[in-house]
């Protein structure tokens, strides 16, 4: 197939291209060249911004089979796309999120109601994606996409928490870091329950599902993360420390206590969900339909080894923790003197 990736730099993208050159197929990346500088071998690669500059997208002979839209955060932007494309990319996969379901009270399958923001919301309108707005956005730009491609030519895939090597938030990556330097018996502070459910999606898996979706002709909306209620936070950290050949002594702090510290869920300590928050059942969505399109997912224990094998191969100013998890000196704190 002919491929056009809008973003495929890095992280989820950047698995994405390989997966699709890996199986043959004629790739064009689209992007601002920030992110990403050296392509491989093959690549056609052109340069602009989505938001002001899609004119590179637009050469007389351009036609794709499908556009894998890697990067999209705005309603706005699929239209801008749509409209730049003028029905030369036959069909349309949006990278969304399970962030676009409207709550999370309860667990979410693809037909769940999802999230929504006025269109005279001033940061609808300005196109600030914040975590008030990311998910309604991310439903809005399915909705958008559909004004565009038919539905038997719109795939859209939301991912859970997408983790793995080259990952730019922090947060899984987290875990393994902390658990590579801590010393036999070790005092780690663990987050809420060692009960509460966690799911994810390795991105190299999320990248292997995707294409194997679009070369089946799949369409519509598919969560693809793990099995709900499949992996538990307790079981997991200890599956990661044993694989890294770690035996800390696991601290538990509670919900309540966490946040009376004011520590933030999900990135001050990646994982953690607040077992009676608004994202109580975040990481507890269904995934039968994924499963049923022949989704696979790798082991708690190679996703880590290998997050941990890049995260080491970094250089030094680019492996701190700015963005998610908790300092060495705040967890001591939170630890306490008796911990
Ligand atoms: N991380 C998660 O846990 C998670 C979970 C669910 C869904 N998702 C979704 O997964 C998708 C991929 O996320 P990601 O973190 O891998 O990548 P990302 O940061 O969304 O996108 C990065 C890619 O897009 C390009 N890009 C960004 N802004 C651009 C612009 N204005 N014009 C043209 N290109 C632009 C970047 O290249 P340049 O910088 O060179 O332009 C880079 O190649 C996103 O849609 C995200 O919502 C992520």
């Amino acid at each position: 197939m002919k491929l056009l990736f809008i973003g495929g730099g890095r992280f989820v993208g950047h698995h994405l291209l390989e997966a699709a050159l890996h199986a043959g197929h004629q790739v064009t990346v689209f992007n601002r060249g920030k992110s990403c500088t050296e392509w491989p071998a093959g690549v056609d690669v052109r340069v602009g911004d989505r938001r002001s500059d899609l004119r590179a997208l637009r050469q007389p002979q351009d036609r794709w089979d499908a556009v894998v839209d890697c990067c999209a955060y705005l309603p706005s932007e699929v239209h801008s796309l749509a409209a730049a494309l003028q029905g030369r990319a036959a069909r349309y996969v949006l990278i969304s999120s399970v962030s676009a379901y409207a709550g999370f009270a309860q667990p979410n399958q693809e037909d769940s109601p999802l999230g929504s923001l006025p269109d005279d919301d001033p940061e609808v309108l300005s196109g600030t994606v914040n975590g008030r707005t990311y998910g309604p956005l991310k439903a809005m730009a399915e909705a958008a996409a559909l004004q565009h491609w038919a539905e038997a030519d719109c795939l859209r895939i939301r991912p859970g928490l997408v983790v793995g090597p080259q990952d730019p938030t922090q947060r899984f990556t987290y875990w393994p870091a902390r658990l590579a330097r801590a010393q036999d018996g070790e005092p780690v502070l663990a987050p809420g329950r060692p009960e509460a459910a966690v799911q994810w999606i390795d991105a190299r898996d999320l990248a292997c599902f995707t294409l194997q979706a679009l070369e089946a002709g799949r369409h519509g909306a598919v969560n693809v993360h793990t099995a709900p209620d499949a992996m538990h936070l307790g079981a997991v950290l200890a599956e990661m420390a044993a694989a890294l050949g770690r035996r800390p002594r696991w601290v538990w702090r509670s919900d309540a206590e966490l946040l009376a510290a004011e520590l933030k869920p999900w990135n001050d300590l990646p994982l953690w969900l607040p077992a009676d928050g608004e994202y109580a059942h975040f990481m507890r969505n269904a995934n039968a339909r994924a499963v049923s399109w022949g989704l696979q997912t790798r082991s708690v224990v190679e996703t880590a080894r290998d997050t941990l094998a890049w995260w080491q191969g970094l250089p030094a100013d680019q492996q701190g923790f700015d963005k998610a998890g908790l300092s060495a000196a705040r967890e001591r704190a939170l630890l306490g003197a008796g911990a």
